[in-house]
């Protein structure tokens, strides 16, 4: 454990962070863009989720510093594994869980290879990747085919409208003004840049953030703040294949 003084160089010595956490007082990121984040976004959903996690596994995908999956340690998991593709939040991660003292495991790992962790968690964590990813209903399928056992904790930003338009089970061929109705689902899709940040890729409404993970089959039970969507991990609606790839290992 690292002595009182050198908790702050250690967090300047681990590069810019994106979570702000309290470490023993220091706080990693204090001048973040969205304020205190995730703190601001965790208070409005906790009470969503259970309270008491003893006895159920926790996989936190896109996990960052570790502050949901430090979060989920406290309510009692047994396990936590926090995964992320950037070695270097793996390693503001490991250091901000050894500073709170909690046991998480953390490793490297792309959303896209959750199936070689040949394990199913009672509650995932999917929180803030989807837009980042150039393949998000790949990775919402793998999800659901792979880890989900029960609860998916989802949030993505969200742009465009937040109503949800009433969706027929079908609509002929010459219906063409649905389409542009805003509350129709909707993924943007970013080919430059949005928020000088070149990882943003598809942007959904809330129409579309709803539907995608209704067809990935996920049944929405709570959404306690409008980028944050609880969900069960329920049978897929139709007979069609969705994790095609990568092919089952
Ligand atoms: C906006 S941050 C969200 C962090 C955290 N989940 C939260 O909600 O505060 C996105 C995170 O997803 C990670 N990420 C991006 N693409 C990924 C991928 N293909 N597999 C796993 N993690 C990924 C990034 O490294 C980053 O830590």
């Amino acid at each position: 454990m690292p002595s009182e003084t050198d908790i702050p160089r250690r967090i300047t010595e681990l590069g810019e962070w994106f979570h702000n956490i309290n470490l023993a007082g220091h706080q990693t990121a204090p001048h973040h863009f969205l304020g205190d984040y995730p703190s601001i976004k965790w208070q409005r959903f906790a009470d969503a989720i259970p309270s008491d996690l003893r006895g159920r596994t926790v996989l936190d995908i896109g996990c960052n510093g570790g502050f949901y999956s430090i979060e989920m340690k406290r309510r009692g998991a047994d396990r936590v594994l926090g995964v992320d593709w950037d070695e270097r939040y793996l390693s503001q991660a490991r250091f901000a869980a050894e500073i709170s003292g909690v046991d998480v495991e953390f490793r490297r790992l792309s959303v896209y290879d959750v199936a070689t962790l040949r394990e199913r968690f009672d509650v995932v964590l999917f929180m803030g990747v989807l837009y980042h990813l150039r393949h998000p209903l790949l990775a919402l399928d793998l999800l659901h085919e792979h880890v989900t056992r029960d609860l998916l904790v989802f949030q993505s930003m969200q742009r465009g409208a937040d109503t949800v338009l009433p969706l027929e089970p079908d609509y002929p061929f010459s219906e063409t003004g649905i389409f542009d109705d805003p509350g129709y689902p909707r993924l943007h899709f970013v080919e430059r840049r949005y928020s000088q940040d070149q990882t943003n890729w598809w942007i959904p409404n809330r129409a579309a953030a709803e539907a995608m993970l209704r067809s990935a089959g996920y049944a929405i039970v709570a959404h306690p703040e409008p980028e944050v969507f609880v969900c069960r991990h329920v049978a897929i609606p139709d007979d069609e294949p969705r994790a095609v790839y990568p092919a089952h290992r």
